[in-house]
């Protein structure tokens, strides 16, 4: 890669963009109000805007390996708090993607420092659905299946924050459960129940009344 060709991409862009709208960037300097929060994985080729079609502006995005939420991790927790208690962000979205790395390496015996911890996460996830995923013959399937109940347990992980419980009792936050198929380019809806995940969470996680 030749860094110095990113800038001159970025000068097309600048004047792409004010082709079309001279006032593009002032206007943007006066602030944003993304409608949604996009937690997603580091993977390279698991963009947030672009896979959805979405412009600067629209979504507020954090990314991280393997799109966990930890309830304990400072930085995911400070990006739900802002962007659901600031920035009122209508929409939570949790990306997963399949052939993701992250959740490969969680499977694996292997000593790989201090990524032990982060990936610890994911092997409690297993834990968790292990009578699902052992009853899985196929490898690949069965990882696949890793990587959507992992994104279903950060969305609980999500819905477990104060702020999101609030949220959802005062304006009707929808919390979304995604997977992305590398393979074919689709983002896929996990369809997650959580109005019944949200009954058995709340049963335990419930922080007022
Ligand atoms: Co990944």
């Amino acid at each position: 890669m030749n860094v110095q060709e990113v800038f001159d991409k970025n000068r097309a862009w600048v004047k792409d963009k004010l082709s079309i709208d001279g006032d593009y960037f002032s206007n943007m300097s006066k602030g944003q109000s993304p409608e949604m929060l996009y937690v997603g994985c580091s993977d390279s080729r698991v963009t947030a805007e672009e896979l959805m079609g979405l412009a600067p502006g629209d979504v507020f995005v954090h990314r991280n390996i393997a799109n966990m939420v930890p309830n304990a991790d400072l930085n995911v927790m400070s990006v739900v708090e802002y962007a659901v208690h600031h920035l009122k962000v209508n929409h939570i979205v949790v990306c997963g993607h399949y052939y993701c790395g992250g959740v490969k390496a969680a499977m694996q015996a292997q000593d790989l420092g201090i990524l032990n911890p982060w990936l610890r996460n994911i092997r409690d996830v297993y834990r968790l659905h292990k009578t699902e995923l052992n009853s899985i013959q196929d490898e690949e399937a069965k990882y696949k299946r890793l990587v959507e109940l992992n994104v279903q347990e950060q969305c609980i992980n999500v819905i477990k924050t104060a702020v999101v419980q609030k949220a959802i009792q005062e304006r009707g936050v929808t919390v979304h459960g995604w997977v992305f198929d590398i393979h074919s380019g689709k983002l896929i809806d996990l369809k997650i129940d959580f109005n019944k995940i949200l009954e058995d969470v709340m049963e335990i996680y419930r922080l007022d009344h």
